[in-house]
């Protein structure tokens, strides 16, 4: 053979087999049968292996594995982002003339997808409050498809109450999902909540590296055919590489989580009793309006809360506070090792006391306590000055 096609054609006896702890990154469009009866199989939908790049090469199924597992789902699909799992997922369960709820607190992607795209399909979008429970009953229509949670809402905190939702959705046939990325796996369980579809931005707590995007959906049996069917012909699968990360993430999940609570409350704790701190916004906090609720239903907090101030400064002011910061980066999203910190006015989902006032939410991330706390109180004190 001449050597460029032996360049091509290399041997897999030249291949190594290796049992290394991490499973191989496998790359791939073209994956090969093994034989031409196989491939008879595959077109009549009888093989049981990978049959292309867009069928889950194994790194993504590994995930899905593990993620059904944690959640104790039927079957769980990763997508390319946080927000392509919840427009996906949202996409296989809506027909036109539908009507679908969505909690005032959630993610605001969301809420622009329903309004934007969901809308120009002929599906209707209505909020509810973002603290929801029984009242759910009074926005019903007979059209009502799909009822949208996020709690605690990743913003503003409140909280819905799911149980007292999900009971009134099931007697009507209504599909409940949850955005459920600030509980994570470990602190909440949708579907023993009576939840039909949960939902994650695994870009925040099971990656924990802020080095990729990437989102899950996991339902119940009931459902699961729907979003099978749905993912099969839409292929919005996730790049090879991140599923890798993914999976790297989610072994040290338990162990991160617990450290992102134990410093968040220590955090939290401090800056409410801090003079210059008007509320904290964290429902493990026995201050938080809502936090029967939290304690009854979910097994722990994580590292994100906001907190607001006494008084109002202007940008100017605020900018020498967090510019001041040398543990807190200024940027979006949340969940990983280092501490980050927004500000903003929320128009949805803030009522009552709150409105009017900027909210300043940190994401917490692996730094001692102690430290992050000499930051926020030398910052803190040029307000003060
Ligand atoms: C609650 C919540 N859900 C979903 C998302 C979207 O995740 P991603 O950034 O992976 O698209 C975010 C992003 O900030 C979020 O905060």
């Amino acid at each position: 053979m001449h050597p460029f096609s032996g360049l091509i054609h290399a041997p897999e006896s030249l291949i190594p087999a290796a049992r290394t702890i991490n499973p191989p990154t496998y790359r791939g469009s073209t994956v090969l049968f093994p034989s031409h009866a196989d491939f008879v199989k595959a077109g009549q939908g009888e093989y049981d292996g990978i049959t292309y790049g867009t069928d889950r090469l194994p790194q993504q199924r590994i995930l899905e594995s593990a993620l059904r597992d944690l959640e104790g789902a039927a079957l769980t699909r990763v997508f390319p982002s946080g927000i392509s799992a919840i427009s996906e997922t949202l996409l296989a369960f809506v027909r036109a003339g539908d009507h679908v709820l969505v909690c005032e607190n959630a993610y605001g992607p969301t809420l622009r997808f329903c309004n934007e795209v969901l809308g120009r399909l002929g599906v209707t979008t209505q909020t509810i409050p973002p603290d929801a429970g029984a009242d759910i009953a009074a926005y019903l229509r007979p059209e009502t498809r799909i009822i949208f949670l996020e709690s605690p809402g990743s913003l503003t905190f409140e909280l819905q109450d799911i149980p007292a939702i999900t009971k009134i959705a099931r007697q009507r046939g209504i599909v409940t999902i949850l955005d459920n990325t600030w509980a994570t796996p470990l602190y909440l369980d949708p579907f023993e909540l009576g939840v039909d579809v949960s939902i994650h931005s695994i870009t925040k707590y099971i990656c924990g590296h802020s080095d990729l995007l990437m989102g899950s959906t996991s339902t119940t049996e009931a459902h699961a055919e729907t979003l099978a069917k749905a993912y099969a012909c839409r292929e919005i699968y996730a790049a090879p590489e991140d599923c890798q990360l993914a999976l790297r993430g989610i072994k040290t999940l338990p162990l991160r989580m617990k450290q992102h609570q134990a410093s968040a409350l220590t955090v939290a704790e401090v800056l409410h009793d801090h003079p210059l701190v008007d509320r904290v916004l964290h429902p493990a906090l026995p201050s938080h309006p809502q936090h029967e609720l939290w304690k009854r239903d979910f097994r722990g907090s994580s590292g994100l809360f906001a907190f607001t101030l006494k008084n109002e400064y202007p940008e100017s002011i605020l900018g020498q506070f967090i510019d001041s910061l040398q543990l807190f980066g200024i940027g979006y999203s949340w969940g990983g090792f280092m501490s980050l910190i927004t500000t903003g006015q929320p128009k949805r989902g803030f009522a009552g006391p709150l409105q009017g006032k900027t909210l300043i939410r940190v994401s917490i991330g692996l730094e001692e306590p102690a430290d992050l706390l000499a930051d926020l109180e030398q910052g803190l004190a040029r307000l003060a000055g």
